[in-house]
Formats: structure tokens, C-alpha cells, sequence
């Protein structure tokens, strides 16, 4: 029976939104799940930290242990969850999804952790999002397989220690700096995923071109690597956008005309940028004299999400050179000029 005091860090009668890693989600989830590659030797590109993988795997594997708790971070749609998929899958192992915005009470983590079985895989996304009572909860779940809960009140209050099964973490984070020193810590196995070079890219397009039976030119696949940002999420985004234009413009197969055409009807130009990547770089360069400006005035100023800003563009603007950032701003660099033609200023020269 829940009681009148739900919001008690210790009350344990709520359900936890976690979900199985089959059958689950909306269409654009399952679409991504369909084109996720199940083992390393699948999966394009990242290779120093497959092949760190690969050796953590194997050798928990030899001494039949769990694999030690592993934290990736890196731009979104890079395949961390992919990633997470994999291990679970190289290991023979269940994986548990959940996220750190998902996991609003101590109760939740203790009723996912509860429920683990020895072996298991718990994936919590956007990790850096737990609020400092849970990080708490998962310490000692991490570190010695237990769960610390506080039964009753006040003076009467009495700490019950359970054993958990030896379980896996997998952290992922768009924001490593904003995961605390003790947890980070914590992991074991820590690595940064890296944008994708266009060879890989390339090879990204044409595998899931292959798996959704797509008939695609060499420069079709060229063309939609090239303007997906460095990233396989955006990359199958564009590829189904690219399918539906070809299929209504012309006979269903990628020509490099139409795969053009389609993307520059969605507005994604040369480089992969969009008409919000377009406005930052031109409210930094028009309003505020190229920078340096602060994140939170560019957010206000092309009224977008501050986190939307920093998460979603601002790597690939970084990772462009478009964009710079210092002690005391944001700044356009010379490239962003040249890119919106217009004249450099003498401070950049
Ligand atoms: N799909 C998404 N990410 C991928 C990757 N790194 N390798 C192969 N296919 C992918």
C-alpha cells in the first residue's frame, strides 16, 4: 500500500521506467534499432575503443566475472547505445534500458537494481541527469554489489544492507564534466566516442542502405555521408528521407541528383549544416561582432534551448572549426565568415 508519505526517498512501490531492450519504443526508435549493427566486428569506425572493448569483454569472459562498469560519453547519436546493445550481446547478457531523467526517486533506482539478475546489463543514458540522492544509491551498487535502505524515521530510522546480484553499469553522457568526480570514478572502463570520418560515414550509408534495400549510387551514398554531420543517427535519418524523395521524384533507386535535391529541400547544405547551425554562426557574427558570447544570450537571441544548443550544435560547429570557444564566450572563427561570405574582421586576421 503506498502511504501518504510518497515522496520518501525510501518508498519503494513505484514502478520503474525501464524498459526491455526488445520490441520496444515509437517507429523512429525501432527504424534506429533495425540498422544498429549486434556485434564490434559490425560496428564502423571507433576502433581504439572497440578493440579496448573487445579486450574487457574477453577477459571477463575467461574469468567468468561480470564486466567491469563502463561510462561513454561523446556527442548524441555517435552509438553509445549501440555500443551498450553490443556489449550485452557479446557477453550473453540482458540489458536493462533506462535514463537519468527517468529515474526521478531512490525508490526507482532500488526497484531497477532489485531486479537485476547476476550478469545483467543496466544502460542508464543521459547519466549526467541523476539527481545527487540516487547517484548516492548507485555507490555502493557499483562499487560492492549493495543497497543501502533507510527503514523508518527519526530515531527509529534503521539501515538494511541488501545484496545485489554483479551487475553491469553502462553510463552514456553527452556531458562528462557534469558527472560528478565520485561517480565517474566509479567506472572502470571510460571512453570518449569520436565524429566519424567520411570513409566511415560512407561505409555507415551504404551498410544500411544494404539492410533497408535501397538501391544507392556511389555518389548518392557520398553525398548523404558528406552532409550528416559526422553522425550514423543523422546519417540513417537523411538516408529515409533521401528513400521517400527518390521514391515520389523519381524510381525509387539513389541518384546523386535527387539525393542533392532532397537535401537541399530539408535545407541541410555542403557541410551538414541546417538553418539553426546557420543563425548561431550568424547572430554570433551580425549581433555580437563574431563573439565572445555566452551561451545562454546566443539562446536567447535565436530562442532555441540552451541545452539544445550546446548538445546537439555546438560539437559539430566545434568540430568544423566554425565555431571557437574561450574563457569568456563563444567566438565565429574565420572559416564561419568565409562560410557566410562575409568580409573577416581584422581581429581574426
Ligand atoms: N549504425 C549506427 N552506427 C553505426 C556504426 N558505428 N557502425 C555501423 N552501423 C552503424
Amino acid at each position: 500500500m503506498k502511504n501518504a508519505n510518497s515522496n520518501n526517498e525510501s518508498d519503494f512501490e513505484i514502478a520503474p521506467r525501464m524498459m526491455q531492450a526488445q520490441g520496444v519504443g515509437n517507429d523512429e526508435e525501432k527504424f534506429e534499432n533495425s540498422l544498429r549493427p549486434k556485434n564490434l566486428d559490425e560496428y564502423i569506425g571507433q576502433d581504439k575503443v572497440k578493440e579496448n572493448l573487445k579486450i574487457a569483454l574477453e577477459a571477463a569472459k575467461k574469468r567468468n566475472e561480470s564486466v567491469e562498469h563502463i561510462l561513454l560519453h561523446g556527442p548524441a547519436g555517435l552509438g553509445k547505445t549501440t555500443l551498450a546493445y553490443i556489449v550485452a550481446k557479446e557477453m550473453g547478457a540482458n540489458i536493462r534500458i533506462t535514463s537519468g531523467p527517468a529515474i526521478e526517486r531512490a525508490g526507482d533506482l532500488a526497484a531497477i537494481l532489485t531486479n537485476l539478475e547476476d550478469g545483467d546489463i543496466l544502460f542508464i543514458d543521459e547519466i549526467h541527469r541523476l539527481n545527487k540522492m540516487i547517484e548516492e544509491v548507485l555507490y555502493p551498487a557499483m562499487e560492492e554489489y549493495c543497497l543501502d535502505i533507510v527503514v523508518g524515521k527519526g530515531p527509529a530510522a534503521r539501515t538494511l544492507r541488501l545484496d545485489l546480484p554483479k551487475f553491469t553499469l553502462i553510463g552514456a553522457t553527452t556531458r562528462v564534466n557534469a558527472i560528478s568526480a565520485p561517480l565517474r570514478d566509479r567506472f572502470g572502463i571510460q571512453h570518449r566516442l569520436q565524429f566519424y570520418d567520411l570513409p566511415q560515414m560512407k561505409k555507415i550509408v551504404e551498410r544500411s542502405g544494404n539492410i533497408l534495400e535501397v538501391d544507392a549510387d556511389e555518389d548518392a551514398v557520398h553525398e548523404i555521408a558528406k552532409r550528416s554531420r559526422a553522425t550514423p543517427r543523422i546519417a540513417n535519418r537523411l538516408l529515409k528521407r533521401v528513400r521517400d524523395f527518390a521514391e515520389v521524384k523519381g524510381d525509387g533507386t539513389l541518384t546523386h541528383s535527387l539525393s542533392r535535391e532532397a537535401l537541399e529541400l530539408l535545407e541541410i547544405d555542403e557541410y551538414g549544416l541546417d538553418e539553426i547551425d546557420r543563425r548561431i554562426l550568424q547572430i554570433i557574427i551580425e549581433k555580437f561582432s563574431g563573439g565572445p558570447v555566452g551561451l545562454n544570450t546566443i539562446a536567447a537571441a535565436i530562442q532555441e534551448e540552451m541545452d539544445t544548443i550546446s548538445d546537439v550544435y555546438e560539437p559539430f560547429l566545434l568540430q568544423c572549426g566554425f565555431l571557437a570557444r574561450t574563457p569568456r564566450g563563444r567566438i565565429a572563427t574565420e572559416t564561419a565568415y568565409e562560410y557566410l561570405g562575409r568580409k573577416i574582421p581584422v581581429k581574426l586576421i
